[in-house]
């Protein structure tokens, strides 16, 4: 089979070659002027000038105009299986009233329990693939997304399945992530740990059996779990193979030591986070990401990435696109703003939807544009990369190619 050479860019950033932890700056960006990529089988075979590459066996696919390439966006943390609207709860909220008061008062989490345990697999397969093909325009080939609407064994079960149902009806890749450790649900008579213990031996296994997922998560949070309730779950999770990410410090400390404690490949929100906890999670090999989403749309504090990249952590951001705190789910808006409210690099910021958010979903196939790597990549209708953030969001990607294929 012929390769195809695709291009030529008027840039390309590689994002090769930059560490995985701590602030980087522009400079550090190799970028490759009228640059094209050779594509074999899904996979990247080539990189470099788009006349370099050109041969008598390569059939080549033009890009005209204008063309910034870069890698392909990983949002490494949604929540975009779900049933139903939670606009009244964005009313309250702009009202006055508090995230925690409303969740209390039955709205919040639990609301969209009630909905997403009323729709059938098919429906949520529809809104997963709905959401997934918009993000795809708007540059995001992998994403992440997490049950915890369902919250008892059988109403995970649905949310993964359909998940999983979805996966193979689109281009997008879709990382499964188990939530159960969501909130204890309203309708447990038991306490906490009853209901964790209840997923933990009939769940789990059946996500080890069916190849559902092999990533567990858990909100540690006043209105959701404890560190001591989460404990054994999570050491049962570790025992058999699980990897761990966490609900860590959205609005108090706690989570995050405990992720660094079980070895969690990820601690997400961070909000609330102190110097304490970031240089915790610096000297650790967990991923702090940054949801901007969340803040936007509770109107609270960004996660303290400036901090968290200066004191030497791993900083991914994700959108958190959920129906709840993040219902705007646009990834490069919300990396983009996140920038200039925490004085983030350019490289920072592309490091956090690309490779770093990789690696916060221990995919090590993808993230940059390298020989080997998959080939997913995205280009913008300009000729200087500075322009992707500077439009916050606004300048949209004029093509998204997956596995090699232009969508
Ligand atoms: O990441 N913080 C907890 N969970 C989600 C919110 C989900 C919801 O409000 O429906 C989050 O923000
Ligand atoms: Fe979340």
């Amino acid at each position: 089979m012929k390769k195809t050479l695709i291009g030529p860019f008027s840039q390309l950033l590689t994002l090769a070659n930059i560490p995985l932890k701590g602030a980087i700056e522009d400079e550090a960006l190799l970028v490759i002027e009228n640059a094209g990529i050779l594509v074999s089988d899904g996979k990247i075979s080539g990189i470099g000038k788009f006349d370099d590459l050109k041969s008598e066996d390569v059939q080549i696919e033009h890009v005209h105009g204008k063309s910034v390439c870069i890698p392909g966006l990983i949002d490494a943390h949604t929540h975009i299986c779900f049933a139903g609207s939670r606009a009244n709860d964005y009313a309250l909220r702009n009202s006055g009233k508090s995230y925690l008061e409303i969740a209390k008062a039955g709205g919040g989490i639990w609301d969209t329990v009630t909905k997403t345990r009323r729709a059938t697999q098919a429906e949520l397969v529809d809104g997963i693939i709905e959401r997934a093909q918009n993000h795809l325009k708007s540059g995001t080939t992998t994403i992440e997304i997490k049950s915890g609407y369902g919250l008892s064994v059988d109403e995970e079960l649905k949310m993964l399945y359909a998940i999983k149902e979805a996966s193979s009806k689109i281009e997008t890749d879709l990382i499964s992530t188990c939530l159960a450790a969501h909130m204890k649900p309203k309708d447990w008579k038991g306490s906490a740990s009853t209901y964790l213990d209840e997923i933990s031996s009939k769940l789990f296994p059946i996500l080890k059996s069916e190849k559902l997922t092999n990533r567990i998560d858990a909100f540690i949070e006043e209105s959701a779990f404890s560190s001591l309730e989460i404990a054994p779950y999570f050491r049962k999770a570790r025992a058999m193979g699980f990897s761990i990410t966490v609900h860590a410090d959205q609005f108090s400390t706690g989570g995050s030591e405990t992720a660094v404690h079980y070895n969690a490949v990820s601690a997400d929100h961070l909000e609330a986070s102190t110097q304490k906890e970031i240089e915790l999670l610096a000297k650790s090999n967990t991923i702090a990401v940054a949801l901007p989403g969340a803040s936007l749309g509770l109107g609270c504090d960004f996660t303290p990435a400036r901090k968290i990249l200066d004191a030497g952590g791993a900083l991914a951001i994700a959108s958190d696109h959920n129906p709840g705190s993040a219902p705007m789910g646009d990834l490069l808006s919300q990396a983009a703003i996140l920038g200039t409210f925490e004085k983030l690099s350019n490289a920072e910021v592309l490091a956090g939807i690309t490779f770093r958010a990789a690696a916060a979903l221990e995919l090590s196939d993808r993230g940059t544009l390298e020989k080997g790597k998959v080939a997913d990549f995205i280009s913008f209708p300009t000729d200087d990369y500075q322009e992707i953030t500077y439009h916050q969001g606004q300048l949209k990607p004029n093509g998204v190619w997956k596995n090699g294929v232009k969508q």
